[in-house]
């Protein structure tokens, strides 16, 4: 018996124990013999209420705050750093010289275990899908890029965040392809698949709900990044230049996480009923890596991602404490314990939701550690295309 979840915004509904897509009706649903879940669809009319004049107007009038607290994140492209500045540059060290830069590069890259070479797959995987991404921004009312070279606040953070972002893939995508480690065509393809089937997301065209994602999302990755170069710098020898790539991106995340998430604190602020809604809205849905339809051309939809989560998990570059951590910090950073005036029944019911949630979720990570500890010894050996097929061992969940 599989149960069902409908992605609000389009009829496809997606398999929550497989995570099979299946683009399908009502009707589909039910001869199929799954339950649709009412909730959700009452979820659907209540995020389009968010469209309505008054509450895009609440973020229109941010635009000036975003010029003067927002902009200011993004950095200068002349004091940007640069894939170059972290790898070897052939025009810099000559011919000799990057020959013997590569040879180092390569001796470093032998001592990172496989489960974190896969990890570290995911990370450039994701950043490589960067063009769904602007796509995503560009979706929301009031933000978008309408004519792609807009002079709003807006469409020029879209576009200068989008630039940064951009640099994540290439450095990543380099040294994996300098390092010698990888089965590139493998990886290559994984990147395109993903950038084919796109991600999904709820709420596709509201603010409050966008920036609740992409404030979430971006800590996750500033983590993800952040304890991927935690992991390959301390183990063993350690590959100190490959640590410094992840370092170097995870601070980039971090000032895009300050962004987004101080955008949706003035939100808060502007209408906290509204903005805790929102959050609680997500967080019912849960927010999954931009990766959920990764996959590696021999699983289904959602099933190489459940895999993936699970090795992640076990090599420690991101796990459920992270995404309890992320939540608790969001709780903070938006003062929704502290929430009261201006709560209509259902804000209030969103706060009591959310500040009930980290617990709910910490107990889940005990019944996995739990579970982790009881399996200790039947871990599944899953072959990974992009490190040739050596397999790597995990409790799946
Ligand atoms: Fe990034
Ligand atoms: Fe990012």
């Amino acid at each position: 018996m599989h149960e069902l979840v409908l992605r609000d915004y389009r009829p496809t509904y997606i398999c929550r124990r497989c995570r099979s897509k299946a683009a399908a009706n009502r009707e589909t649903v039910a001869t199929v013999g799954h339950r649709l879940e009412k909730k959700i669809v009452v979820g659907e009319e209540e995020w389009r209420t968010y469209l309505a004049p008054e509450r895009l107007e609440v973020v229109r009038q941010l635009e000036p705050w975003v010029e003067e607290h927002v902009l200011p994140l993004l950095k200068p492209v002349e004091a940007s750093w640069q894939p170059s500045d972290l790898l070897p540059d052939p025009a810099a060290l000559g011919a000799d010289g990057f020959h013997a830069a590569c040879l180092d590069l390569r001796a470093a890259a032998m001592g990172v275990p496989d489960e974190l070479l896969v990890c570290l797959v995911a990370n450039m995987v994701t950043e490589e899908a960067l063009p769904t991404y602007p796509s995503g921004l560009n979706r929301l009312e009031v933000v978008r890029d309408a004519t792609g070279a807009d002079d709003t606040a807006w469409a020029r953070w879209i576009r200068g965040w989008s630039a940064e972002e951009n640099r994540h893939g290439d450095v990543l995508n380099r040294y994996m392809h300098l390092s010698g480690r990888f089965d590139m065509r493998e990886v290559e393809r994984t990147v395109q698949r993903l950038i084919r089937d796109g991600m999904s997301v709820h709420a596709p065209t509201s603010p409050f709900h966008g920036f609740v994602y992409v404030a979430f999302q971006e800590r996750a990755t500033a983590i993800a990044h952040g304890n991927t170069a935690r992991l390959v710098g301390a183990r063993g020898a350690g590959d100190a230049a490959l640590a410094r790539i992840c370092g170097t991106v995870a601070a980039d995340e971090k000032r895009h996480e300050a962004a987004y998430t101080r955008l949706m604190g003035k939100l808060f602020e502007a209408d906290p009923d509204a903005s805790v809604r929102a959050m609680a809205y997500m967080m019912r849905r849960r927010i999954d890596m931009p990766t959920v339809f990764i996959n590696d051309g021999r699983h289904s939809v959602g099933d190489f991602y459940a895999r993936f989560i699970a090795i992640a998990q076990q090599a420690g570059t991101y796990t459920v404490s992270d995404y309890r951590c992320i939540l608790e910090h969001l709780i903070r950073q938006w003062g929704v314990e502290e929430l009261a005036t201006g709560l209509s029944g259902e804000g209030r019911q969103a706060r009591d939701y959310l500040c009930a949630l980290p617990r709910k979720i910490k107990r889940m990570e005990e019944k996995v550690i739990d579970k982790s500890a009881k399996a200790q010894n039947k871990p599944t050996a899953i072959p990974i295309n992009w490190i040739f097929d050596r397999t790597i061992g995990v409790v799946l969940p």
